[in-house]
């Protein structure tokens, strides 16, 4: 059974701690969707203001959406469109204080305001998809939360090989 521990100290210090539960959680296993599955539950359940964490996986087309937290999202979206798509087109992290300035915003939820999405890469360099979380506050990703968030994406992408 997984027994969540609340998150101290400052931003930093709690997603250190973050990592080592995710690190815990993912060690062992290979499987892609299980633990995208696993980490979208650990992180939509430790961080605060949250609407949507999840997975979205490029198939060599387009992105199509993998394991979440929230509500029934966009299924596939095209490169380059929404905040998804542009992670995944250019290879850098999104991090949007307030997705109605967004051109091209795709809103899955009418409440998320706020969105931070993490392109994952292989070890070769080859596009895997990204990791997407939404927040129905404005601002509510800061720089921390983005290099705390782009650790935990990389522990995922370890934690298959
Ligand atoms: N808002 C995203 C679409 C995915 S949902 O937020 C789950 C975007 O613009 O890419």
């Amino acid at each position: 059974m997984f027994a969540a521990t609340p998150l101290t100290g400052n931003k930093p210090d709690q997603y250190a701690q973050l990592a080592e539960q995710a690190r815990g959680l993912l060690h062992g296993e290979r499987d892609r969707v299980a633990n995208a599955a696993n980490l979208s539950a650990l992180i939509y359940h430790s961080l605060p203001d949250l609407n949507w964490v999840g997975f979205y996986f490029y198939d060599g087309i387009e992105l199509v959406v993998g394991p979440f937290q929230g509500l029934p999202a966009c299924v596939r979206i095209p490169l380059g469109k929404g905040v998804c798509g542009a992670a995944a087109a250019t290879r850098l992290t999104q991090r949007v204080i307030d997705v109605d300035a967004f051109p091209g915003h795709i809103a899955c939820d009418a409440a998320s305001r706020a969105e931070l999405v993490v392109p994952l890469e292989d070890a070769q360099g080859r596009l895997v998809g990204v990791l997407d979380l939404d927040s129905p506050s404005v601002g509510r990703f800061d720089a921390e939360d983005q290099a705390g968030l782009e650790d935990l994406a990389r522990i995922f992408q370890e934690s298959l090989g």
